[in-house]
């Protein structure tokens, strides 16, 4: 099946869709994105990924390419032509194409990008083994919580994990906090067994995942704790995760040379996995793609 790919108003064959060399997203990192996960043709907490995403156009001053319903279509439109069953989309809108010059432009409209493809969400019989994640210096700028599409320091800090035979790098401050993955927002249960991720601030992503993980646990009677926590004290955790859209909700087993629990995905962690996959079966709390 080949690819479709959305640009402003139109849809194009992915290998042959394109931006202007002089766009701001392509020369200054100067726009925002979002990824939405699909399952069963189901669009995955749609609204909050859209807030987020007004929320981080509203920081920067981008204004909307187009009214959040005719979004909505579009988005389903690239789901059907892509015939997606479980997948993503994503969505990116920049400040436009303008000669360059730092400054906004006086005049510049958005563009906006949207392609989808594939991707297969684990299922409650999914054998996970648990992921490596490793610990690196913060170097990122001071409003994490803008999804920028700005992803220099969190493209070294996944290759990084990556060259280490790791799945994520947890990025942490300069006094020894963990603020987030590189492209997740990362939790610990500790021995008192308090569930534990990061209050929300400028330097972390507030991931949708996230929220909707929070809501479950809450729903569920585990004790939530939102603040921050040393890289030291995830070390000594009995159980560890991180959360996003894309890699869901991924038991943490080693963090750098220090095993976590016995090595194995935490009691509550598949718990909350579990929970989690029912939720996206759910189709409550999301919408149908027409
Ligand atoms: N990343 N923190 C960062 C820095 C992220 O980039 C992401 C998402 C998250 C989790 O957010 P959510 O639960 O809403 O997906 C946290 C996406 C998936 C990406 O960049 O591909």
């Amino acid at each position: 099946m080949s690819r479709v790919s959305y640009v402003n108003g139109r849809y194009y064959p992915h290998s042959r869709v394109s931006v202007h060399v002089e766009d701001r997203g392509y020369q200054f990192a100067d726009g925002v994105y979002e990824v939405i996960l699909i399952k069963n043709r189901y669009l995955v907490d749609e609204e909050p990924h859209l807030d987020r995403l007004n929320r981080s156009l509203q920081s920067l001053e981008i204004a909307w390419p187009m009214k959040q319903a005719s979004l909505k279509q579009v988005i389903k439109e690239i789901i059907n032509k892509n015939k997606l069953k479980d997948g993503i989309v994503y969505i990116q809108i920049t400040r436009g194409v303008a000669k360059r010059d730092h400054g906004f432009p006086k005049k510049s409209k958005p563009t906006l990008v949207i392609t989808a493809r594939p991707l297969s969400v684990p299922n409650l019989n999914t054998n996970n083994k648990g992921a490596k994640v490793i610990t690196i210096p913060d170097i990122r700028w001071r409003r994490c919580d803008i999804k920028s599409v700005s992803l220099l320091p969190n493209v070294l800090g996944k290759q990084a994990a990556r060259d280490q035979g790791a799945q994520e790098a947890w990025q942490f401050d300069e006094e020894g906090l963990v603020t987030e993955g590189t492209s997740t927002n990362a939790w610990m249960l500790d021995t008192d067994n308090n569930l534990i991720t990061r209050y929300l601030d400028e330097a972390i992503l507030s991931g949708v995942t996230r929220l909707t993980i929070m809501d479950i646990a809450r729903k569920e009677g585990i004790k939530l704790v939102e603040r921050p926590f040393t890289v030291d004290e995830a070390k000594k955790s009995k159980e560890a995760f991180f959360t996003s859209s894309t890699s869901f909700l991924t038991p943490v087993v080693q963090i750098d040379d220090v095993i976590i629990g016995n090595g194995a995905p935490g009691l509550l962690t598949t718990k909350l996995l579990a929970s989690y996959l029912r939720y996206l079966d759910s189709p409550k709390s999301n919408i149908l793609i027409n």
